[in-house]
């Protein structure tokens, strides 16, 4: 299912169709070759140095690693998520190869899951982020080691008939996306100061005339 995005300018067609869903097809799975693209769109993300922190615990409806992130994850998001055809948790570092911080680990990994989303969106899958689970029950039950953090939880799957969703979920699914406005967001000369090409113009909030 597509979502029209109003977007400032227009973008390439795959990040235009990218968008979050709950509604996930509880028949559909992922192919290996599906699964494997989307892992290896993240390997291929830049990261600080190389470091490639980006860690991931993949698990397909049915195992034992699907069931146990479901079971990490808040009651909220686990209504929905049991229907994705993957739950995968991302994990990263929090110190580096020195015993320093890994301070730009999570940020590394963050933009893994950005590639992966992409991925996923250019196969026509959907994929949904959570940080809404419980790091200490997935540490647990994967015996996560101390020096590892884990920071988010991605659904994957085919969309889905939103039928099936809990009727506010079903609600917010429909609801329009929305952002704030690019001036509000990107400053130049000072801090709070819109990027003269990022402000509105006129003839961009008048509707076309003749
Ligand atoms: C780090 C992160 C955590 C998120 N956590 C949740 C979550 O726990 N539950 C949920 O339903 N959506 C979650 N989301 C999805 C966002 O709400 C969603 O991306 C946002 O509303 C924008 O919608 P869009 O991706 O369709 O543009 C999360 C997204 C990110 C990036």
């Amino acid at each position: 299912m597509t979502r029209p995005t109003a977007t400032a300018v227009p973008l390439h067609p795959v990040l235009a169709a990218r968008w979050s869903t709950r509604a996930y097809d509880p028949e559909a799975e992922l192919s290996d070759a599906a699964l494997l693209a989307l892992l290896e769109a993240a390997r291929w993300a830049p990261s600080r140095s190389n470091s490639q922190p980006a860690r991931f615990l993949v698990g397909r409806r049915g195992d034992a690693t699907f069931t146990a992130l479901l079971d990490a994850l808040k009651p909220r998001n686990r209504q929905w998520a049991q229907h994705a055809a993957a739950l995968l948790a991302g994990l990263a570092p929090l110190r580096d190869d020195g015993g320093e911080p890994a301070t730009h680990a999570s940020y590394d990994l963050g933009q893994a899951v950005a590639h992966l989303s992409v991925q996923a969106t250019a196969l026509g899958l959907s994929v949904r982020q959570m940080s809404g689970f419980s790091p200490d029950v997935l540490r647990q039950a994967f015996a996560v080691p101390d020096d590892h953090e884990a920071y988010v939880v991605v659904a994957v799957g085919r969309h889905g008939d939103p039928v099936t969703l809990a009727e506010e979920v079903r609600a917010k699914e429909a609801a329009p996306r929305a952002r704030r406005l690019l001036a509000e967001t990107v400053f130049a000369s000072a801090w709070g100061s819109p990027l003269p090409a990022a402000r509105p113009r006129q003839r961009d909030a008048s509707p076309p005339s003749g």
